[in-house]
C-alpha cells in the first residue's frame, strides 16, 4: 500500500475542479460533440444531450467521486476497500484501468494531429489553401506513418512529463494554467464568430427545435457520448476524488464540472459552425470537421494563421489535460496496488501505452492494422479501440458503479459520504433514485443498442 505522501492530494479546492473540468473537457467536447450534433440535425439532439448529462452523468460523477473520497485509493483499491473481501466487485476497477490503456492509446493519436495542426499553423503552412488541398493535408497525415508516431510519442512525453509531477506540482499546476489558457482562447474564437453572418444560422442550428435527423440511435448516441465527455466510467473521476479532501463539497464540485464541460460542448460548436456555416460547409461533415473546416474557413483571412494557431493549440490543451487524467489512473493503480514509486509508475505504465497506440498510429498506412481489419472486421484497430472504449468499457464500468453505489455499498456510509461537506443534501434521494434506476436502464439500453437489438 502507498503511503499518503507518495499518493498526493489536491493543494485546493478549486484545483480539484479545475483539474477534473480538465479530463472532461476534452477532443469530446470540441472535436467529436461538434460533428456529432451536425450528424444528428442539431437541435432536439442537443436538448437529449444536455438530459443525459444531468440524468445519467452527474449522477455517475458524484458516485465515482464519493467512492474515491470515501476509500482514498484508485479504482481497483476502492473497489476491494469498499466491498467484502474476494468479492468480484474488484473486476469493474481493474476494468476502469484496462479501460484508460485502450483510451489513451488512441485518444493521443487525435491529439498528435492537433499537434500537428498546430505546427502547420504557425509555419504558415495552411495559409491561402483551397478547400481541395486542405483535404489533402489532412489525408497525407492520416496515411503517414512517420508523422503519427512523431506526434503520438511527443504527446505521450508531454502527458507524462505531466503525471511525473505529481498530483499537486504536475497535473493540478498544469490544470490551473491550461484550462484559464483553454477558456480565453476559445472565448477569442468566438468574439471573431459572433460577427460572421454563419452565426445566426449557427444558433439556430444549434438551439433551435430540429428534429428531422433524430432517430432512437441519436438519443443512445447521446447517452454514450455523455459518459465519455465526461470522463465516467472508467474511474478517472475516482482516481482524482481520491486526491479530494474529506470535507470537500462532492455535490457541487460535480455540479461546477458538468456545468464547464457543458458550456465548452457548446462553445465549441458556437465557433465551429458559424464558420462552416459561413463557408458553404456541411454541418454534418464528420470526424475532418475540424481539422478541415478550421484551416478552410481561416486560411484566406489576414489573421487566419494566429487564430488557427490559437484554435489547434486550445485543442491540444484540451486534449492534454484529459490524457493526464487517463495516464493518472494507471499510474495510481501501480501506486497504490503495488506500492511503486510515482516516477516508476508513470514512466512505466506510459511506455506501455505508448506502444500500444502504435497499431492505431499505423491504422491509416498499414494494411495490418487498416485496411486489412477493415476488410475482416468491419473496422480498422482505431476505429474498434474507440468502439470497444466507448460503446461497452465505459458504459459497463458506470453501470457497475452505479449498481454498486446504489445497492451494494453500505447504506449508512453512503449516506454520510453525500451529505459530508455538502450544502445539497436535500438532493440525496433524487441521486440514489436516478442511480438505481434510471441510470441502469439508460446503460442497458446502451448494450442492446451495441449489440444491434435495438
Ligand atoms: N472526457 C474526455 C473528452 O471529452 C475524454 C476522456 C474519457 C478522458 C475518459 C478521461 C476518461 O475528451
Amino acid at each position: 500500500m502507498a503511503d499518503a505522501a507518495e499518493r498526493g492530494q489536491w493543494h485546493s479546492r478549486l484545483g480539484f475542479v479545475l483539474a477534473a473540468a480538465g479530463s472532461a473537457v476534452g477532443l469530446g467536447n470540441i472535436w467529436k460533440f461538434p460533428y456529432i450534433t451536425g450528424e444528428n440535425g442539431g437541435g432536439f439532439f442537443v436538448l437529449i444531450y444536455l438530459g443525459c448529462v444531468a440524468l445519467v452523468g452527474l449522477p455517475i460523477m458524484t458516485a465515482e467521486i464519493l467512492l474515491g473520497r470515501a476509500a482514498q485509493r484508485s479504482p481497483v483499491g476502492a473497489f476491494r476497500k469498499l466491498s467484502a473481501s474476494g468479492s468480484p466487485w474488484v473486476s469493474a476497477g481493474f476494468l476502469g484501468v484496462a479501460a484508460a490503456f485502450v483510451i489513451l492509446s488512441y485518444y493521443s493519436i487525435v491529439a498528435g494531429w492537433a499537434l500537428h495542426y498546430t505546427w502547420l499553423s504557425i509555419s504558415g503552412a495552411l495559409s491561402g489553401k483551397d478547400s481541395e488541398a486542405v483535404g489533402a493535408v489532412f489525408g497525407e497525415l492520416y496515411q503517414s506513418p512517420g508523422l503519427n508516431l512523431f506526434w503520438h510519442a511527443l504527446f505521450m512525453g508531454l502527458t507524462m512529463v505531466v503525471v511525473w509531477s505529481g498530483v499537486q506540482r504536475g497535473i493540478e499546476r498544469w490544470a490551473r494554467v491550461l484550462m484559464p489558457a483553454m477558456f480565453i482562447a476559445l472565448l477569442a474564437m468566438l468574439v471573431y464568430c459572433v460577427q460572421l453572418p454563419g452565426f445566426g444560422p449557427a444558433l439556430d442550428f444549434v438551439f433551435g427545435a430540429h428534429s428531422e435527423k433524430l432517430t432512437a440511435a441519436s438519443v443512445l448516441e447521446a447517452l454514450g457520448h455523455s459518459f465519455f465527455t465526461l470522463s465516467l466510467g472508467m474511474g478517472a473521476m475516482l482516481t482524482y476524488g481520491s486526491y479530494f479532501d474529506r470535507e470537500g463539497d462532492a455535490v457541487k464540485a460535480s455540479l461546477a464540472i458538468g456545468l464547464l464541460d457543458t458550456a465548452v460542448a457548446l462553445l465549441a460548436c458556437m465557433v465551429l459552425f458559424p464558420i462552416t456555416f459561413s463557408h458553404g460547409m456541411e454541418a454534418a461533415a464528420g470526424p475532418g470537421l475540424v481539422f478541415k473546416g478550421i484551416p478552410m474557413a481561416l486560411g484566406e483571412l489576414p489573421f487566419g494563421r494566429l487564430l488557427s494557431t490559437i484554435f489547434f493549440a486550445l485543442l491540444v490543451f484540451a486534449a492534454l489535460t484529459s490524457a493526464i487524467s487517463l495516464l493518472e489512473v494507471t499510474t495510481a493503480y501501480l501506486i497504490d496496488e503495488r506500492g511503486w514509486p510515482r516516477r516508476r509508475a508513470t514512466l512505466v505504465t506510459g511506455t506501455l501505452v505508448a506502444l500500444l497506440g502504435v497499431p492505431s498510429a499505423l491504422s491509416g498506412s498499414s494494411a495490418l492494422f487498416g485496411s486489412g481489419l477493415q476488410e475482416r472486421l468491419g473496422r480498422n484497430w482505431f476505429d474498434f479501440f474507440d468502439y470497444l472504449a466507448s460503446n461497452w468499457m465505459l458504459p459497463l464500468g458506470g453501470m457497475l458503479t452505479a449498481l454498486f453505489v446504489g445497492y451494494r455499498l453500505d447504506a449508512a456510509l453512503r449516506q454520510e459520504e453525500f451529505l459530508r461537506g455538502t450544502t445539497l443534501g436535500s438532493l440525496y434521494r433524487a441521486w440514489l433514485g436516478l442511480l438505481r434506476y434510471l441510470v441502469p436502464v439508460g446503460m442497458a439500453l446502451v448494450f442492446l443498442n451495441a449489440l444491434g437489438v435495438l
